[in-house]
């Protein structure tokens, strides 16, 4: 399916559109997009095997600072997420589509870092096959697209 004919021919806006609804809520490209996870504009992302490794799998490899941390408190409350910083009293968390959250920890009832990814799987089941090679596409060229 990603053949370089069909890279070669795909439609860059296209696949722009598609890293913004599918991808851009927590990458950057070029200056725009989310911080979830890590900017994509210097990775190596012209290797379609890189990109297809990371969106496949996104667990099997994962730097430490983007793992999964999960808090429960003695509230109830449970938060999936990374945290951004502490000191003795707080941890501020960054929630994927939510606001930052402030936690006090004295509630704290566990905290753990799992093994898992914030970067979900199965992105590319909710994609039509045109869109996957349109993304790739866009991700693979060094032009910028408009
Ligand atoms: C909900 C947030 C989220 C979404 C949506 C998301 N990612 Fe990620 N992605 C992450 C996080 C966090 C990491 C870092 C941890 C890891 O490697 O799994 C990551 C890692 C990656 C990496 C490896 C980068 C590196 O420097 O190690 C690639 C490539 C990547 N994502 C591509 C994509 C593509 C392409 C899409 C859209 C189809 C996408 N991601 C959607 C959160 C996300």
């Amino acid at each position: 399916m990603l053949t370089a004919q069909a890279l070669g021919t795909a439609d860059l806006k296209t696949g722009k559109t598609v890293f913004n609804k599918s991808c851009g809520s927590c990458h950057k490209m070029y200056g725009e997009g989310g911080i979830v996870g890590p900017d994509l504009t210097g990775s190596n992302r012209t290797d379609p095997e890189y990109i297809l490794m990371n969106v496949l799998e996104p667990s099997a490899e994962i730097q430490d600072d983007y793992k999964m941390v999960v808090i429960n408190t003695r509230d109830g409350r449970t938060y999936s997420g990374n945290i951004i910083s502490e000191n003795q009293r707080q941890i501020t968390m960054r929630i994927v589509g939510q606001d930052q959250v402030v936690i006090n920890k004295s509630g704290i009832l566990s905290r753990e870092v799992t093994d898992v990814s914030m970067m979900p799987s199965g992105l590319f089941e909710n994609l039509t096959q045109a869109e996957i090679v349109n993304l790739m596409a866009y991700l693979k060229t060094n032009k910028r697209v408009e």
